[in-house]
């Protein structure tokens, strides 16, 4: 059976100062995205966490579902970063899935450009970053993290051959609390070390996995195809060879 996660187990002696200080909890709501996006707007204090067992209608990229089935973690966390400060977002929480993984079970983990974590070439976590406008006051931005934990990825239907778990790759259950434990501090301490960008910038950049690699990319109606080169400083690809 999987272990139960509340928000007072998450919270229990966690070592942050400011993420998970408040935690929303619920065992299935539609999607922690959009949750957390009214809260948002309702002013709700920085760091704020939202997390589901389950989400019912979890939101991918580019409006597509995301499956998020019970054994998975699929969180959102309220922030009011500078605006500068927003490109860099996608890497810290990419970055922080990544240190988790290996921190909680070992397993080396890779960033696909621009927002999926894989293991052995699978994909085990997408992130989403939205931002918006309060009013005339603040911006505030969501990080959306989904973790395929403690799932057969074969159920999830139309990713299967694409998807992992961690447990799939580690042949054993995997602690969510810990998981998620450790997330929050990774990206807490991510976060308050790198508000210049730089530093998360060179590892995120290190730990690329698509660099050299063909990949393609959609912007509206078109599909851009080409040979990733390099990545900018607001996380941004340089292709050679792009086409459509
Ligand atoms: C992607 O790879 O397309 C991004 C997937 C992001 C999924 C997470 S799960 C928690 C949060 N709530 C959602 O509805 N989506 C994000």
């Amino acid at each position: 059976m999987e272990e139960k996660i509340t928000a007072a187990s998450i919270m229990r002696d966690l070592n942050t100062s400011f993420i998970a200080k408040r935690i929303i909890y619920h065992s299935q709501m539609p999607s922690t995205m959009e949750l957390a996006r009214k809260e948002a707007l309702a002013g709700v204090p920085d760091g704020t966490v939202v997390i589901a067992d389950e989400q019912t209608a979890g939101k991918g990229r580019m409006g597509r579902f995301w499956s998020s089935p019970k054994g998975c973690i699929a969180l959102s966390i309220v922030l009011y970063p500078k605006p500068a400060y927003l490109p860099f977002l996608i890497m810290v929480a990419s970055l922080a899935v990544m240190h988790t993984i290996k921190c909680v079970t070992g397993l080396c983990a890779q960033i696909k450009w621009p927002n999926d974590i894989l293991i052995n070439g699978k994909k085990v976590c997408g992130v989403l970053v939205e931002s918006g406008v309060r009013g005339n006051e603040s911006n505030y931005t969501v990080i959306g993290i989904g973790i395929n934990v403690n799932l057969e990825a074969d159920c999830l239907d139309e990713v299967s051959l694409t998807a992992t778990s961690l447990s799939d790759e580690l042949g054993s259950r995997v602690s969510r609390l810990e998981t998620v434990r450790k997330l929050l501090c990774e990206i807490e301490s991510l976060y308050l070390s790198a508000q210049d960008g730089e530093a998360v910038y060179d590892e995120w950049r290190q730990n690329l996995e698509t660099l050299g690699r063909q990949v393609q990319v959609r912007s509206g109606n078109n599909l851009y195809k080409g040979v990733a080169e390099d990545v900018e400083k607001d996380g941004a690809a340089r292709f050679y060879g792009a086409c459509h």
